[in-house]
């Protein structure tokens, strides 16, 4: 078992482990005295693995209620999270009880905004069963629902009193949704770890289950570091948005259908890196990203793109941040105005 303590505000541990999810009451029961929970999943996950969790969690005391909602990006809603609401009252949740996130990010960022709301806020456990959950969204206090004006554009920073990773549920994942969490992973090695590009760039998605505890725990470890400099996202945190503006720009013009938030960070990063960095950088990552099966380019004009960016809630006023890993793990913020920015994408 391996284990990282996130030192933010209030310190938790991320547990990684095959086959913990079956240890998962006997975790949880040292962070909490209560012998209360609900069980927050979607239809997908919930028929693979909620037995299991509400068994493991009976056999150290605790009972659990499972609250189930359709799978998928539009159930991260405020109706949704008003029928979470509802089944905590039924089923008479009170401040010492919890809530536990067994899922994917869709999952987690409902769980946690509903744990940061109910009663004024309740614990929340993350069980993450994607590995973008695993190496991105259960880590760091961010929680939301998306909104009419915009995805997670209603929110709050919650952080969970712990974190189980069982790379295990990975294995039950689409070959797509799997690639989807390696466009980030690609994005830590860029970012902040060569040696983590490297080991991705040797394997492929059919032979990456082999060093997947490995590729977690260092991905963790890089968003533990970067989170515990900056919990709300003032600064430094925004280097995890490398890929992301030209990424969500490409995502908003799908109308968020058909186009996954992973392949937009891998086109976004290998757009950047083409853009701003040695050919020698940018052939290499688009080797490594090719070998995910994510997309290296796109065919739409950057002057369709663009008007995205300009709406991209990480701009302010007028100026927009982006991010340029000039060799693999290492990466800086550089600042434009959105006309600059502009220019410079079309140049
Ligand atoms: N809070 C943050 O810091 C943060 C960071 C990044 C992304 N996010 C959010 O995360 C969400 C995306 O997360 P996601 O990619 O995990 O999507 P998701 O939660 O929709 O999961 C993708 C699909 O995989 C299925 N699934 C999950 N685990 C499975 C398993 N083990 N086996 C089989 N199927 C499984 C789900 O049912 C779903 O259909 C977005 O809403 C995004 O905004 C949040």
């Amino acid at each position: 078992m391996k284990k990282i303590t996130v030192h933010t505000s209030t310190p938790y541990d991320v547990i990684i482990e095959r086959g913990s999810l079956d240890r998962s009451g006997e975790y949880i029961s040292s962070v909490t005295k209560s012998k209360k929970a609900v069980v927050v999943t979607d239809d997908i996950v919930g028929p693979l693995y909620a037995d299991r969790l509400v068994s493991s969690l009976e056999k150290s005391g605790i009972s659990a209620s499972v609250f189930v909602f359709p799978n998928g990006e539009q159930s991260k809603n405020l109706t949704v999270l008003s029928n979470i609401f509802d089944f905590l009252c039924m089923k008479n949740i009170t401040r010492s009880d919890f809530l536990i996130a067994l899922g994917g990010g869709v999952v987690g960022d409902i769980t946690g905004f509903a744990a940061a709301c109910f009663l004024r806020g309740i614990d929340f456990v993350q069980i993450p069963t994607t590995l973008l959950a695993q190496i991105d969204s259960s880590v760091g206090g961010k929680t939301a629902v998306d909104i009419k004006g915009g995805k997670n554009l209603v929110g709050a920073f919650k952080q969970p009193a712990l974190v189980i990773c069982d790379s295990d549920t990975l294995k039950t994942l689409t070959p797509q949704i799997l690639a989807d969490g390696m466009g980030e992973a690609i994005k830590y090695g860029m970012i902040k770890n060569s040696e983590l590009f490297s080991l991705i760039e040797n394997h492929c998605l059919k032979n990456i289950d082999e060093v997947m505890d490995e590729l977690v725990y260092t991905c963790i470890d890089i968003k533990r570091e970067v989170v515990e400099h900056d919990e709300f996202d003032k600064g430094e945190r925004m280097i995890l948005n490398f890929g992301h503006t030209i990424g969500h720009a490409i995502e908003g013009w799908h109308g968020y259908n058909n186009f996954t938030h992973g392949m937009g960070v891998a086109t976004g990063m290998c757009i950047m890196t083409k853009k701003f960095c040695s050919k020698e950088l940018s052939d290499r990552l688009v080797k490594c990203v090719e070998n995910y099966n994510l997309p290296t380019s796109t065919d739409i004009p950057m002057s369709e793109l663009l008007p995205f960016c300009s709406k991209d809630k990480k701009r302010e006023s007028g100026n927009i941040s982006y991010i340029v890993c000039p060799e693999t793990g290492r990466a800086e913020i550089r600042k434009a105005t959105v006309k600059e920015f502009e220019e410079l994408m079309e140049g």
